[in-house]
């Protein structure tokens, strides 16, 4: 299992991130929700408190996890925080309708991308949804890993499962930078 330091980490804003309070409230989550990389909680945290019934955050820093246990209790919001390798999903044993990555895409280099993204395939219901937030290549300011829209492009293709729908600009948030940094805000369906 590949493990990262994640606690305080830049993106950590105690809060959801702005797209995915926005994409909430348009509906944007149905079904069973997973969150790949949850770190903290927020994004899960948020979207459970919408009502939906089956969500879980995932994540290998276990630190993060139980910061985000201990934020589910003190807020009393259900949702299910575990430990999982995003590269090795298909050991849930679960499907999921909506997929939430914020922030976790763009920290793989090319050759982990794939073996994320099929990975990713494994839980995705088919006709799911997933939302891909990663730092954008179109600068200025850009964040640490930018993605172009062509590696999305590259990552999410028909023949690995995916048909790529949107690619929206945004910005991730950071705790420095209020403005934050640009991004790409990618909607993408399961086959
Ligand atoms: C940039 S943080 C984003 C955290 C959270 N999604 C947010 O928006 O605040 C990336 C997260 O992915 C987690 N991560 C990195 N590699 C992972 C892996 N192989 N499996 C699961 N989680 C991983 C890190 O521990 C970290 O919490």
């Amino acid at each position: 299992m590949r493990r990262t330091t994640t606690v305080l980490r830049p993106g950590d804003i105690g809060r959801p991130q702005p797209a995915i309070g926005r994409l909430a409230s348009e509906g944007g989550f149905a079904g069973a929700v997973v969150d790949a990389g949850c770190g903290t909680g927020e994004n899960a945290l948020h979207v459970a408190s919408l009502g939906l019934s089956v969500l879980l955050g995932f994540d290998v820093a276990e630190t993060a996890l139980a910061i985000a246990r201990q934020k589910a209790a003190d807020r009393g919001i259900e949702v299910e925080f575990a430990t999982a390798d995003a590269f090795h999903l298909e050991r849930l044993g679960r499907r999921f309708q909506t997929v939430l990555d914020c922030g976790l895409f763009h920290t793989f280099d090319g050759s982990e991308r794939a073996e994320y993204v099929a990975s990713l395939a494994s839980v995705t219901e088919h006709d799911g949804t997933l939302y891909v937030l990663c730092f954008s290549d179109d600068g200025p300011d850009t964040g640490p890993h930018p993605v172009s829209q062509e590696e999305l492009r590259t990552a999410f293709k028909p023949s690995n499962g995916w048909n790529l729908g949107t690619i929206k600009p945004d910005r991730i948030q950071t705790r420095y930078n209020e403005d934050g940094a640009p991004a790409w805000f990618a909607t993408i369906k399961r086959i």
